[in-house]
Parts: C-alpha cells; sequence; structure tokens
C-alpha cells in the first residue's frame, strides 16, 4: 500500500527519495509527493501518476526531505489529496499510511478553530494539529496531536521551524530508521533502504522517533524513553533488482530453486528422515500434545495454508483449518489450549492476518507466525515462528513467497509426522524428496517458451476454470488467482469433483479448463472430471507428471513436470500455473509487477 521514505544527512534529497519511492513502488500506489526543507521553507511537489514521470517535478532542493507513495482511501485519486500535507501557514509537512478513523470529528473542530483544509484525505488532520499543539518542539506536538487520533499509522514529519530534524511514528503501520554515517533515514519498508544501509531499528507501536544527521531519539506515545536496538538485515541489494529480467515477477519464478534451497536450509537431515524448525521453540511432548491445528492468512498466502493441512493431515494425522483471516476475526472462534495456530503471511503486515493474530492471543492462545519479512508485526507479535528466507519479493503477485510458505509447511508435516505416525523410512523419503525439487523445478522452468506459446494459443479466451483434487485443489484455487489478478481474465479454482455440482453448467467451447493433475492416487477420478468437460466441447490444459502420454487423448494441450511424492506435488505443479498466468498478462501489455487496484501489503481492513 502506500509507501514512506525520508532523509537527513548532507546529500542532495531528492534523488534519493524519488529511488527510495521508486523501491516501494511494488507495493502499489496511485499519486506520490515529495517534500524538502531549505533556507527556511517546506518545498514540495505531489501529483497523480508514476513516479518522476517529469524528472524537473523532482528536482528540489534540500538536504532534508520526505517522500510518499499514495493509494487512496479518503479522497479520491487527486493531487490535491496526494502527501504531503501542509499545515495552513506551510511549516510543517505530513505524510502518513493507515486511517485516522475520528478525522471527521477532528476536522471539524480544527475548522471551527481556524484551521484551513485542503483535501477531503483523513491525513490533512493530522498536519493541522501538529501546528494545533507546536510549541517550539516538533517531537512533542506530534506526540500530543496523536494522543488525539484514533486509527492507524505510520507517520513522517518535518517543519521548517526545525530544518535539523525529522520526526516519525508508529501505530499499526510499519516503520524503520535506516542508520547511516553522517546521515539516516526513515522508511515504511527495509527493501527501499537496502542501497543506502544494512542498519535498520524497527520502530515498535506507539513510538515516535526523532532523527538528525548524527543519530536517533525514541519515546513513547507517552514520553518515556526506549533504547532502540539497531538490527542488521541480511538481505542482498540485488535481490530488489530486476537483472535482465522484462519483470521482478519473471525473476522471482525463476529464483525459486534457490528460494526453496534457502527455505529447507538446515531444516532437514535426509539420513534420518527427520526436520526441525527451531523457531517454533516446540518441545516433542509439546509437539505430541497438539490435536488440532489452524492456519489462518489472507490470499495466496491462505492457499499456502491449505496445502499445509493437506500435508499435515496426511503425514500426522492432526485435523487441520486453513481459514480466512478477514472471516476468522469476526466470528465465535472456538479454540482451546490443545490448538495451535499459525499465522501465515509474506509481508508480515496484512491487516486482517494481524487482527486475527491478535484476537486469537487475546484468548490466551499461542500463535506462531510463518512469514517472510524480518522484523515486520507478524515476526515481531507472533509468540515464535518460522522465516520462509524467500527474500524481498517485488512482484505483487505472490510466487516465491508462496514456494517458500509451503516449503517450509512440508517440513513442518514431516516434524510433526515423525513424532507421530510416519516410520524412519517414511521421513527419509519425504526429506531426500525435498532435497531433489529444485532440481525438478528447474526442469520446469525449461518449458517456459511452450508456456508462453501456450498463453499465446489462449489469449483471447476470457474465462478460465482451474480444477485439481486433495494436494493440487488448493494449487486450482492459486492458479486460478494468479490469473485474474494480473492478467485481468476471469478464472475460478474448484475441486475438480465438486466442478459438477454447478460450475460445470458455464462450460462450452469458449470455457476453457486448466486441471492441474499429476499422475497420483487421485488421477482416475480426474481422468473422469476431464471427460465431463469434453463432453461439453470445453477446451483442457493439463498439468500432469511426465511420460504420462496416455493424458493427450483427453486434453487440448499438456505441460509435463517431473514426478514426486504426492505430497509434495504442489511445489511441482505451482510452476506453470506461475509461468501461464504470467505471460498472459505479459502478451497482453499490461503492468505485471503492478496490477491495478492492488497493493502489495494490504495493511487496510
Ligand atoms: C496474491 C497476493 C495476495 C497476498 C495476500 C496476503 O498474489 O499476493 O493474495 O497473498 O494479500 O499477503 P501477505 O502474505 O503479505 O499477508
Amino acid at each position: 500500500m502506500c509507501g514512506i521514505i525520508a532523509y537527513i544527512g548532507d546529500k542532495k534529497a531528492s534523488p534519493i527519495l524519488v529511488d527510495g519511492l521508486k523501491k516501494l513502488e511494488y507495493r502499489g500506489y496511485d499519486s506520490w509527493g515529495l517534500a524538502t526543507v531549505d533556507s527556511g521553507k517546506i518545498n514540495f511537489v505531489k501529483s497523480v501518476g508514476r513516479i518522476g514521470q517529469n524528472l524537473e517535478m523532482t528536482n528540489l532542493v534540500g538536504t532534508i526531505g520526505m517522500g510518499h507513495t499514495r493509494w487512496a482511501t479518503h479522497g479520491g485519486v487527486t493531487d490535491q489529496n496526494a502527501h504531503p500535507h501542509l499545515d495552513c501557514e506551510g511549516k510543517i509537512a505530513v505524510i502518513h499510511n493507515g486511517i485516522i478513523e475520528n478525522f471527521a470529528k477532528l476536522k471539524e473542530q480544527l475548522i471551527n478553530e481556524g484551521h484551513k483544509f485542503r483535501s477531503e484525505t483523513d491525513t490533512e488532520v493530522l498536519s493541522h494539529l501538529i501546528e494545533k499543539y507546536y510549541e517550539g518542539n516538533l517531537k512533542e506536538a506530534v506526540r500530543r496531536a496523536l494522543l488525539c487520533v484514533d486509527g492507524t499509522y505510520g507517520i513522517v514529519v518535518i517543519s521548517s521551524k526545525e530544518p535539523d530534524r525529522i520526526v516519525a511514528a508508529r501505530h499499526g503501520s510499519p516503520l524503520v530508521v535506516g542508520v547511516g554515517e553522517g546521515e539516516n533515514y526513515f522508511a515504511s519498508d527495509a527493501t527501499a533502504l537496502m542501497p543506502y544501509t544494512k542498519k535498520v531499528v524497527f520502530i515498535e507501536e506507539n513510538e515516535i522517533v526523532e532523527i538528525t544527521k548524527d543519530g536517533f531519539y525514541t519515546i513513547t506515545i507517552d514520553d518515556k524513553k526506549v533504547d532502540s536496538k539497531i538490527h542488521e538485515i541480511d538481505w542482498e541489494a540485488d535481490l530488489a533488482e530486476k537483472k535482465g529480467f522484462n519483470h521482478f515477477m519473471l525473476k522471482e519464478i525463476f529464483e525459486q530453486p534457490k528460494i526453496m534451497e534457502n527455505a529447507f536450509a538446515g531444516r532437514i537431515i535426509p539420513s534420518e528422515g527427520i526436520a526441525h524448525l527451531g523457531g517454533l521453540n516446540l518441545t516433542t511432548e509439546e509437539l505430541l500434545k497438539v490435536k488440532r491445528i489452524i492456519f489462518i492468512a489472507c490470499g495466496t498466502a491462505l492457499h499456502a495454508g491449505l496445502v499445509g493441512k493437506y500435508m499435515i493431515e496426511e503425514c500426522a494425522s492432526i485435523p487441520c483449518e486453513a481459514e480466512c483471516a478477514s472471516e476468522l476475526r469476526y466470528k465465535r472462534i472456538l479454540l482451546d489450549k490443545d490448538t495451535l495456530v499459525f499465522v501465515i503471511s509474506q509481508s508480515g503486515e496484512t491487516a486482517d492476518t494481524i487482527a486475527a493474530m491478535r484476537e486469537i492471543q487475546r484468548k490466551g492462545i499461542k500463535v506462531l507466525g510463518i512469514s517472510n519479512v524480518v522484523g515486520s508485526t507478524i515476526a515481531r507479535e507472533t509468540d515464535g515462528g518460522v522465516f520462509v528466507h524467500a527474500g524481498p519479493e517485488i512482484g505483487v503477485a505472490s510466487t516465491k513467497a508462496f514456494l517458500a510458505q509451503i516449503t517450509v509447511l512440508a517440513i513442518l508435516a514431516l516434524e510433526f509426522g515423525r513424532v507421530r505416525n510416519l516410520s524412519f523410512m517414511e521421513g527419509k523419503e519425504i526429506a531426500s524428496e525435498i532435497k531433489k525439487i529444485p532440481e525438478k523445478i528447474k526442469k520446469i522452468l525449461e518449458q517456459n517458451d511452450k508456456i508462453k506459446n501456450l498463453a499465446e494459443k489462449y489469449r483471447d479466451y476470457k474465462n478460465f476454470l482451474y480444477l485439481g483434487r486433495r494436494f493440487n485443489y488448493p494449487l486450482a484455487l492459486e492458479g486460478a488467482l494468479k490469473m485474474k489478478e494480473i492478467s485481468y481474465v476471469h478464472a475460478e479454482g474448484y475441486s475438480a469433483g465438486e466442478m459438477k455440482h454447478g460450475a460445470i453448467a458455464m462450460i462450452d467451447e469458449k470455457f476453457p479448463c486448466v486441471f492441474v493433475a499429476p499422475k497420483d492416487s487421485v488421477y482416475d477420478k480426474t481422468i473422469s472430471n476431464m471427460q465431463e468437460i469434453k463432453a461439453r466441447s470445453g477446451k483442457i490444459i493439463a498439468v500432469t507428471t511426465e511420460d504420462n502420454y496416455e493424458i493427450e487423448k483427453y486434453v487440448d494441450d499438456v505441460i509435463y513436470i517431473p514426478e514426486t511424492l504426492e505430497m509434495l506435488e504442489p511445489l511441482l505443479t505451482v510452476i506453470p500455473i506461475q509461468l501461464l498466468a504470467y505471460h498472459m498478462a505479459e502478451i497482453k501489455g499490461l503492468d505485471v509487477d503492478k496490477p491495478r487496484n492492488l497493493a502489495k501489503s494490504v495493511t487496510v481492513e
């Protein structure tokens, strides 16, 4: 969603701000803005559209400044509603991520007190509130203003009255301090700071931080001093570059063999047939006590949870559920102490997932996290958990993070399975096969051109039905999500067996189906479903196991994948469905990495 970057030092701020905003573009935005302080005044620019579309616009003087990308919530997509928002005198400027829930009441009060508003946004109340409380100390004015506010925020504030400092505060929207030599930064996402520093301070909930070029100072909203710790980020800067690929999404799809190795490194021992996820902090006794597991997530991460459900039920015979966070947070949650809850989130900042996590923690139940972003809210607020080590995922459509999530879930299934029903030989087979998957993924990636040709062949179809059974049912859901979110082609995911109970009515020669159908225990059943589609003149693309040539009798097109254990099939079937969606969008000339209306991390409800 919205992005924030700020700089204070001796260099010209605007190029650094523009570069930072470009690194945050992937989060999704509809307008942008910059502000600097120089010679006792605030210079600013704000505009609808792409950052730096007009270079002159971004060429602001000053060595202190901040930049913002906006994803509209309150007020339309207009230049005026873009951030920064200034106070009446134009001496205080604010950028903001989040939502000020009581803004209407505050705005009315401020207007009655004589403040002049220029936008329809909730954010603008902050600049006027800070103006109201300003008595010569910007940090204190920010603190007093925030005491009046309900809602969520990550804000950064500059003032021409204090041109040697920048103030930021966090409540619900992530912010980090980037610590440099004679210069310091703020950003909503550490990715934006990668070229400049690897040292960051994760600002905690309800903290206010002031940076100067030589240091930082943290207090709580109740004005208590905090000793913030500096963390080193180990992500390589080049992970955030395209490296010759046309899009980040394609680069991230091709990175997956390596990403998978990172996700299982040090976590499985094939010779002993065991797995261990250290971050869970669970003893064997605690693993044995678990009677039910719930995965909570949204979107692609929810599909990963559904794969995890099938894997754990298969290996460990523990009943599992995968629940959508936005539903779970508002229902009566029936939990007991033997239930283990996991939240799965690439960004670690998804508002619905965080709210569901907090709701469960409120009931005294432990929640563990499976997340990608170190220092994210979910990584910090869960009671333990594991990182999937996928590195920065820039394409809005999640690909490598999904693969890393289901790798971790396969390891989790093995860990639970080995303290329960799985034999030594079964454990050995699963662990050894996990290690072989990256090479098998490489073989599928070699078929990229073939999949591109398929996308070309099907480019004019307006609807697709994705079908799969058991372990590949979640992959049918994920395939349909990938297709619709980046190519804007309508697609639905269904369990292949369920299709005949309704969805089949849509099938005709213009409504193709993608079957995720490796040669496994449910393959014969899936062949029957293919025949049902063929009987209605539906076209079929099948993803199946190599050497299974007999399938060509039933389908129009086939993508072959190497053979693997049934429970690990999703680690391979996901690759062709990602590539098919990518090429469909690419052929249509769409903005693959930044699909319309979407944001990389959805920090609003
Ligand atoms: C789809 C996609 C979204 C996210 C969802 C959850 O490609 O990326 O559906 O999976 O918004 O995001 P995280 O995993 O960051 O919680």
